[in-house]
């Protein structure tokens, strides 16, 4: 039986195909929580929706289906509001989370973001100008992490060794079940320590903003207000860390799974590369194709019933971006990765009110990197075999080694 609470099917198994599955057969699916046998609403557990429209439309209905216990299973428990509840744009819902939103969102206008657009170029260039003077070598850690430094450089005021530095805190804060990040020490533990790294260090970065200010993330949060009233420094510090662990714990993963996916198909790796005015097609195809963000959770807050089955109020519920992105009532063809597909309408970034905020910024981290691989004449062929992340929220891989060379009409 599909069990997604199992993470050897994200390592070794194949997802799609039990994604595929319950879209078909069990569109509200019961799941227990691992290693729960008991099963029933009334153990841990969650339901799984699958379908394109199910996951939209339980986005849509934000008040039916809060945000208020955290987004990820296992982040928070259940029954409990998760720490950060009302105090982090993710994990809050209206009005307290559209309030806040209005601040977070300055760090996002075009004066912030257009210096990032210039950190991250530099970023990728010099990684991409190593990799080929390399030959090669492994993808998901030697460039795949730049775009993301070179944004949060940018955003947090930071150089890059720093820029880095926060990643790899993130990286085992989301990745702690993963044993290349829990190497002698229990993953909770690596959870609680990375946490408490990622704090110490914003809370430096508060300390030195208030002594002096900058146009910065953090300077934005400290001088911000809700209602009149000034961010507390629970709020500065949680959507700090929402925006960095936003920032760099997505777009290095869809930009490896990228390159997977234009070895996996080096004809659409030549269209693209033939043709430059396809890059925002292949971007967006790159977001559906590889949906990162496999998953957010939400719990119901009253009983509802959803194609025969009764979800009552106060059970977890998970909607599955990863399937919503492959079902083939909403795409064409929907197992081929397209970089011409259009209208490609994927729900990569969530809907309604908590939409990625940092969207239009992966947007541009993608599509610098797809844009300077395509101008540079890059091909990309694997040259062993790729490691996959153990989780079931981030679908990315941890390691893909490959060879670079650039095409002969090109060098
Ligand atoms: C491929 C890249 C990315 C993917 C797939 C992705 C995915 C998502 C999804 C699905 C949500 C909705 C969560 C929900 O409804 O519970 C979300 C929200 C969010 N994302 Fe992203 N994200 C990406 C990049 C980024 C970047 C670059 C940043 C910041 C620099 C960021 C920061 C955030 C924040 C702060 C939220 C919370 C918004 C809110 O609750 O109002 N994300 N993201």
């Amino acid at each position: 039986m599909t069990d997604l609470a199992d993470l050897d099917l994200f390592t070794d198994g194949d997802p799609h195909e039990a994604w595929r599955a319950l879209r078909r057969d069990s569109p509200v699916h019961w799941n227990p929580a691992a290693g729960d046998t008991a099963g029933g609403t009334g153990s841990s557990g969650f339901w799984a929706l699958t379908r394109y429209q199910d996951v939209h439309d339980a986005y849509v209905d934000a008040a039916l289906f809060s945000s208020r216990w955290g987004t990820v299973m296992g982040g928070s428990h259940r029954r409990d509001a998760d720490s950060a509840s009302g105090r982090m744009l993710i994990a809050s819902d209206d009005p307290q989370h559209r309030l806040m939103r209005q601040q977070v969102h300055k760090a996002f206008l075009p004066a912030l973001m257009d210096r990032a657009r210039r950190v991250v170029r530099d970023y990728v260039d010099a990684a991409l100008g190593r990799m080929l003077e390399d030959g090669g070598g492994d993808f998901a850690t030697d460039v795949a992490p730049e775009p993301p430094a070179g944004l949060l450089a940018a955003m947090f005021g930071l150089g890059r060794t720093d820029a880095l530095h926060l990643l790899a805190l993130t990286r085992s804060m989301i990745g702690y079940q993963d044993p290349r990040y829990h190497s002698g020490s229990t993953p909770p533990a690596v959870l609680v320590s990375s946490q408490v790294e990622i704090f110490d260090l914003m809370m430096d970065l508060m300390e030195t903003r208030r002594r002096a200010p900058s146009d910065d993330l953090v300077s934005i949060l400290l001088g911000a207000s809700v209602n009149g009233r000034p961010f507390t420094e629970d709020e500065v510090l949680y959507n700090c860390l929402n925006v960095a662990v936003g920032g760099n714990e997505t777009t290095p993963f869809t930009a490896s799974a990228a390159v997977q996916a234009f070895i996996d198909s080096p004809g659409q790796a030549r269209l693209l590369r033939d043709d430059p005015g396809l890059l925002a097609t292949a971007v967006e195809e790159v977001f559906r194709w590889t949906s990162t963000n496999a998953y957010v959770q939400r719990v119901a807050t009253r009983d509802v019933e959803l194609h025969g089955q009764l979800i009552r109020a106060g059970d977890a519920v998970t909607l599955w971006n990863a399937s919503a992105n492959r079902d083939e009532e909403k795409f064409p063809d929907a197992d081929r990765f397209d970089v011409r597909r259009t209208p490609n309408r994927h729900i990569a970034f969530g809907v309604g009110v908590h939409r990625c905020i940092g969207m239009g910024a992966a947007q541009m981290e993608i599509g610098l990197l797809l844009r300077e691989i395509a101008r540079r004449g890059i091909s990309f062929e694997a040259a062993g075999p790729p490691d996959r992340l153990r989780s079931n929220f981030m679908l990315g891989l941890t390691r893909l080694p490959v060879r670079a060379t650039v095409s002969r009409d090109r060098s």
